[in-house]
């Protein structure tokens, strides 16, 4: 069969993205342009802001992602673009381009939900093994599903409140680290000890559901009380305090999870992905119970293009392309 050859476009949230992905699974050259140093600025992404500078950098994007693979649009067999969840105002830059591109040059014209793109991500690593658990963890998710083929997701469990990424996100707030809270929150959290005693939430064995909001509100009334009382906070013990209760508690349900459904593939995605205490502990798991776990490469955990191309791959097989009135969409689930 002929190779295919698929561009991704991302523009859901503050990065501008284009890759070209070959055959679902080789990802041949990727561009990310990000906006992240102005969002900081502000404490988190600012939507207008973040819709200008997708506006300013797409088509630099698109010419360096060409470069870098040594193609011309003509070459391409299909434009994936993300179109929900996401800010309207962003995703609608990465729209229009592909649309644009689609109708200029005649390719068809695939519409990826972003979270899509965040469990195919694993094809650019490890192709994804079926049935697998997959266990989503993000800025806006914390999911639990099962996928018995491609685009099937039984959904097994959700965050009842915040996701995971969020909680991070609020923590890195009150312990006066930059935007993007993750990271900090785990940098910081290498420095530190177990030490404050934090609720560990959702504990039960009759749920695969998850829940942050109390542990974050735990996290802020603990900095608040000090301060009251005047007592100083070692930042690094509490961010590592949160991130043990935090992904304790993910790990409580994924094992839950591989036991009572004998599963033998586990598959991890989004944001949170990239965090090695995540990464460490996830191992420490499939080894108790002989699973094979794929979680992929640090570049393709946090929003990019290439995921994008690589979730585009199923639905090109299966013809499914979208029409010139394909629109963002701001909240729409896949699952
Ligand atoms: O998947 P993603 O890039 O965007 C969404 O689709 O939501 O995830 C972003 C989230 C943010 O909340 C960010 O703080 C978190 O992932 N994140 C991390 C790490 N890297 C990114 N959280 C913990 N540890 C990390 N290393
Ligand atoms: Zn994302």
């Amino acid at each position: 069969m002929k190779d295919i050859f698929i561009l991704g476009i991302e523009s859901s949230c503050d990065e501008t993205s284009m890759a070209i992905i070959k055959n679902g699974k080789e990802c041949v050259s990727l561009t990310i342009a990000t906006q992240m140093e102005i969002h900081a600025k502000y404490g988190g992404v600012v939507p207008e802001v973040a819709s200008r500078m997708h506006t300013e950098s797409i088509t630099l994007v698109l010419e360096e992602t060409l470069k870098k693979a040594n193609m011309k649009i003509q070459d391409l067999d299909a434009i994936a673009v993300t179109y929900a969840p996401g800010l309207v105002g962003s995703l609608l830059i990465g729209i229009e381009c592909a649309k644009t591109l689609s109708y200029l040059f005649d390719i068809p014209l695939i519409k990826v939900n972003h979270i899509a793109g965040h469990i195919y991500a694993n094809n650019l690593t490890n192709p994804i093994n079926y049935p697998s658990l997959a266990l989503i963890v993000s800025g806006g998710h914390s999911d639990l599903v099962i996928m018995k083929k491609d685009y099937d997701f039984q959904v097994l469990g959700k965050t009842l409140d915040d996701a995971i990424g969020e909680a991070y996100d609020k923590v890195a707030r009150v312990l006066g680290l930059n935007y993007p809270g993750g990271p900090n929150v785990e940098k910081l959290a290498k420095k530190g000890k177990n030490f404050y005693n934090l609720p560990i939430p959702l504990l039960d064995d009759d749920s695969y559901n998850f829940s942050f909001s109390g542990l974050k509100s735990s996290v802020i009334n603990l900095v608040n009380n000090y301060k009251m009382k005047n007592i100083k906070i070692n930042k690094s013990d509490l961010a590592c305090s949160f991130q043990t209760v935090a992904i304790k508690s993910i790990i409580k349900k994924v094992e839950l999870a591989l036991k009572n459904y004998n599963l033998k593939n586990l598959i991890v995605a989004g944001g949170v992905s990239a965090n090695s205490f995540l990464r460490e502990e996830l191992n420490n798991l499939v080894k108790k119970y002989d699973v094979n776990l794929s979680v992929p490469d640090i570049i393709y955990c946090t929003d990019n293009a290439a995921m994008i191309g690589a979730a585009a791959y199923p639905l090109f097989l299966k013809k499914e392309f979208s029409d010139f009135s394909l629109n963002p969409q701001s909240r729409l689930e896949i699952f």
